[in-house]
């Protein structure tokens, strides 16, 4: 089968989606290849799909950092991925806090399901949490700064293989917090339309009675923003502490940072 670039991301609001197919199509285009179809790992059903990477194709992977790590809910379907020798630029989406080692992690694992890495980048996009950071992100200068990291992206690629790409980063990786049980809540203005179920990617609201939500939310913050009421808060300490800090400690724009192999 002709080699193919596939934008592959997990985007529960929107924005490594948007980052992943400017990059696959940018990719494709420079490097001649076809623009085959997107692996969208956003819902459960595109998680445990089986995928066949071919030793010719490059996948433009794009998710967004949480807790400065990798969505731990990706690691199962990265690790039922077989590269043999196939290219990947993994792009970490943030939410202008910092991106900490998940540039790093996705990287690593990457290389240990044997993928060549020559391109790799974080890009800013607004925070799941509120819209006043990373507001309009990634806005025309982002794209545009995607589609140059793009193209030069294709261009190392077509020079073949070379050293691993070096990105910023630590090890052991920044802690997790244990899972808290945090849901949002649903307000009186809620209509039950159900268009919170339907973006829900770990698919715990229930969506015949969308006010409630079994355990195992993401915080995502996807059913939050998709709501036409604005009927979903998250109404906890917790998230009103990092909202605090994130609208107190990062207003100031991040720009893109882009990685490439010797
Ligand atoms: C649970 C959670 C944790 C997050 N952690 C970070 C973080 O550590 N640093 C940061 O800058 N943004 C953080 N963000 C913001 C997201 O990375 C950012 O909004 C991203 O663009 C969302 O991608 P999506 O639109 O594809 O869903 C976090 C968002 C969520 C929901």
């Amino acid at each position: 089968m002709a080699a193919s670039v596939h934008a592959v991301y997990f985007s529960p609001t929107g924005s490594s989606r948007t980052i992943a197919q400017q990059a696959a199509s940018v990719l494709a285009q420079n490097l001649s290849l076809t623009h085959a179809e997107d692996w969208d790992w956003t819902f459960p059903e595109g998680r445990v799909a089986a995928y066949n990477v071919g030793a010719g194709d490059v996948l433009a992977f794009a998710f967004p950092v949480y807790s400065g790590r990798v969505p731990q809910l990706l690691l199962e379907p990265l690790e039922r991925l077989a590269g043999q020798g196939a290219h990947v630029v993994p792009l970490a989406v943030y939410g202008n806090r910092h991106y900490d080692d998940a540039l790093l992690e996705a990287v690593e694992l990457f290389y240990t399901r044997q993928f060549s890495i020559l391109a790799a980048g974080a890009f800013v996009a607004e925070h799941s949490y509120t819209s006043k950071v990373g507001a309009g992100r990634p806005d025309t200068q982002d794209m545009a700064a995607l589609a140059d990291f793009a193209r030069k992206a294709a261009i190392r690629i077509a020079q073949g293989p070379g050293a691993r790409v070096s990105v910023p980063g630590n090890r052991p990786y920044k802690a997790l917090s244990p899972a808290a049980d945090i849901r949002p809540k649903t307000l009186a203005g809620c209509t039950g339309c159900g268009l919170c179920a339907s973006v829900c990617p770990v698919r715990v609201i229930n969506e015949d009675a969308p006010s409630q939500t079994a355990p195992g939310c993401i915080r995502c913050c996807a059913c939050v923003k998709i709501c036409p009421e604005q009927a979903r808060i998250f109404d906890d300490p917790l998230v009103n502490k990092v909202v605090g800090m994130l609208e107190t400690n990062c207003l100031a724009r991040r720009e893109p940072e882009t990685f490439f192999a010797d």
